[in-house]
């Protein structure tokens, strides 16, 4: 294994920010993450796994070690009703869509083009265009490398929700993801409930037209990491009480809004966003997009501060003109672990 000491991590995140690491190492196998947790000069210091960096926002240089998951391996088994699939954490997710599809194998087009590994797809329970991570998954391989132990955890047992999953909780610290089973469905059947895909004919589709249209939507919306640093969202669409977003709805008619379940609602962060007239308002070089108010980018050699800065300007905007509260979707890493933008 190769270790690099001081490490620029601005590679190994898609915001592209400046920030430095104490050391990176890649791990290839379960037996390379259990040398690096006994490594003797490593052994006291944090740990960070990271698959493509699509998610996460580096307040500072991080004291401890930033490992790369990149477990490989891809296993297809065949059932009379389903395709299993057994993938390596560090396989990257959209080579994974885009194999299936080639394989006759559907079901993840939905998800097409979502940058990261297939390891990080559980922790957020990635989604997209009307289908989400937790609707394919049928078990999640996890170890902790201090320990040795591991475990499988079925999709139950993962607690998923939107943009949530056990893996965000404190009884997974320690644990790292080192492979995802699949269970894709012999009998496919189109999701085309999101707006822009309700245009193509159900009884003709197929997943490869349903992939190339995903992708044609994300390439027009969303700015490509390699030319413009992002995360994607970078706020979570806000889950409020329902009646609180009938107020709205009565005050602004064309505010979409979506059922959430137990008297509640969910809204557009994007939209709240951009009716504050916030779209390409700068802070420094970080810059709210302006093809999409949820993604704040990195447009002209921006700091994590010119971020935290505008990330700070857009929830207050948000708050005071519709009373919601934004939170963010990116996860924010400080000197020794996680931390928050209310922290910053
Ligand atoms: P990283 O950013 O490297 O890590 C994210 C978190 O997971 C970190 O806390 C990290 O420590 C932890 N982690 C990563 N791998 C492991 C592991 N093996 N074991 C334990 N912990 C681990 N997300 C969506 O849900 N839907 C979208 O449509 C979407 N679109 C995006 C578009 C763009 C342009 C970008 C840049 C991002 C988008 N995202 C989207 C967010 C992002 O792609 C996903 O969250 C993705 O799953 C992150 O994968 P990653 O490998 O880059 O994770
Ligand atoms: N909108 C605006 N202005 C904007 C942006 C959005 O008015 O600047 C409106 C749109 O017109 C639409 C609504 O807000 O009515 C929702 O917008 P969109 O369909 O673009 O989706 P989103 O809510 O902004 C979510 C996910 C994306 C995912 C898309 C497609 C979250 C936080 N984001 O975005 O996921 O790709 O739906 O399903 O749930 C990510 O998580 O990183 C991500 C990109």
């Amino acid at each position: 294994m190769k270790w690099l000491s001081d490490v620029s991590l601005t590679p190994h995140h898609t915001f592209g920010l400046p920030a430095h690491a104490h050391a990176v190492v890649e791990a290839h196998s379960i037996a390379d993450l259990y040398a690096i947790w006994q490594h003797p000069d490593y052994a006291s210091l944090p740990k960070l796994v990271v698959g493509e960096g699509s998610n996460l926002l580096f307040c500072e240089d991080y004291a401890g070690v930033v490992v790369l998951n990149r477990l490989s391996g891809l296993e297809v088994e065949e059932t009379p009703h389903d395709y299993l699939l057994h993938v390596g954490a560090g396989q990257s997710w959209h080579q994974l869509v885009a194999w299936t599809i080639e394989q006759g194998i559907p079901g993840l087009e939905n998800l097409a083009l979502i940058p990261g590994c297939v390891g990080a797809a559980p922790i957020q329970n990635i989604g997209a265009y009307g289908v989400e991570f937790c609707e394919r998954c049928a078990y999640v391989d996890i170890v902790n490398p201090r320990t040795q132990e591991t475990r499988r955890l079925t999709r139950e047992a993962c607690q998923f929700g939107y943009r949530d999953s056990i893996f965000k909780t404190d009884a997974m610290t320690g644990w790292v993801i080192t492979q995802v089973g699949f269970r894709l469905a012999k009998a496919w059947q189109p999701v085309l409930k999101y707006g822009a895909l309700a245009d193509l004919n159900g009884e003709q589709v197929s997943a490869q037209t349903i992939f190339d249209a995903v992708c044609a939507i994300r390439q027009a919306k969303l700015p490509d990491p390699r030319e413009c640093g992002n995360a994607g969202s970078f706020f979570k669409n806000p889950v409020v009480d329902a009646q609180h977003a009938q107020t709205l709805q009565t005050r602004y008619p064309e505010m979409p809004m979506y059922p959430a379940g137990e008297g509640k609602a969910k809204l557009a962060a994007g939209w709240l966003i951009d009716q504050c007239g916030l779209k390409g308002a700068r802070q420094g070089g970080a810059r709210v997009h302006p093809k999409q108010a949820l993604v704040l980018t990195n447009a002209d050699h921006a700091t994590s501060e010119d971020v935290v800065q505008l990330a700070k300007r857009v929830v207050d905007e948000v708050q005071a003109r519709f009373g919601v509260t934004l939170h963010h979707e990116v996860r924010f890493m400080g000197a020794q672990g996680e931390t928050t933008l209310e922290a910053q």
